[in-house]
């Protein structure tokens, strides 16, 4: 992550995407980036090891991709004095879900730390990793399944996204309405977000530690991911409040 963003030049052709070679099966990775400190949800330390319905959050987010045959592994990216992921989640299973205690200051300096440990596992630059949020523990294996469904033939890649729904306001800095902005043709941005290794690294390295998603990294190369439908259900733990409701959510029988 040392090189400065430089930014796509406006009204130039998107570079083209890496070829891969023809005829090799990629494989699907998921990274998880576990390395944060929950300063928005309040004290009760780092949110993915909090409780709801009965388990850490994050454990209910692996659960989920544990539950998507088609992931070769997933990668938990922690922060190097992580000193509680073992103690949270005991007797996992180790062939499918790695561990690197590589995490960094932003979320994309731990999902570029991620990205190099998978390449030191083996992973090739044709080989797809699914990014995924640990504090979006209401992910399904079905949303998984639809976000690989849609992007395993694309030459870019995609995210799960939603719609949205209401309208959009401009704030000043002391919380009154600037402007109302045009929702319309405007998107919320979710988790997974499923690139190939060989276009995501390098899309990261050149984006900067500003981003905070994988989807803005590959767009400042001048790419256009796909916008896949996610689900409301599928938000990120953020404010006080939300535990709670993942808790309400998460104990609806069937889901
Ligand atoms: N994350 C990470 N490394 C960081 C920052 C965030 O791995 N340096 C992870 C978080 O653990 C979380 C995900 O990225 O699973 C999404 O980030 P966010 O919701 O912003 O989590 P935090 O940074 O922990 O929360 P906050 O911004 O409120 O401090
Ligand atoms: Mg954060």
């Amino acid at each position: 992550m040392s090189l400065p963003p430089t930014g796509h030049v406006e009204g130039a052709a998107a570079p083209a995407v890496p070829g891969y070679a023809i005829g090799v099966e990629p494989r699907c990775y998921a990274l998880v980036p576990c390395a944060g400190s929950g300063q928005r949800a309040g004290p009760g330390g780092p949110k993915q090891y909090r409780h709801v319905a009965g388990q850490p959050v994050v454990a209910h987010t692996l659960a989920a991709l544990a539950a998507v045959p088609r992931l070769a592994a997933t990668l938990v990216v922690l922060s190097p004095d992580d000193g509680q992921f073992e103690q949270a989640l005991p007797g996992l299973d180790g062939n499918r879900l790695w561990t690197a205690r590589c995490g960094g200051a932003t979320r994309a300096a731990s999902v570029c730390a991620g990205l190099d440990e998978l390449i030191a596992r083996g992973a090739q630059p044709h080989d797809w990793v699914l990014v995924h949020d640990a504090a979006r523990c209401l992910i399904t294996p079905a949303l998984i399944d639809r976000l690989i469904d849609a992007c395993w033939k694309d030459e870019i890649g995609g995210l799960l996204a939603l719609p949205l729904a209401d309208t959009l306001k401009d704030a000043t800095p002391d919380g009154r309405v600037a402007a109302t902005l045009d929702r319309s043709g405007k998107w919320a941005a979710q988790t997974p977000q499923m690139f190939r290794l060989g276009l995501l690294r390098p899309a990261l390295a050149h984006a900067g530690e500003g981003v905070t998603d994988e989807a803005s990294a590959i767009e400042s190369l001048g790419h256009a991911p796909l916008l896949v439908r996610g689900a409301l259900d599928n938000f990120k733990l953020t404010w006080p409040e939300d535990f709670a409701l993942a808790e309400r959510l998460l104990q609806v029988p069937g889901r």
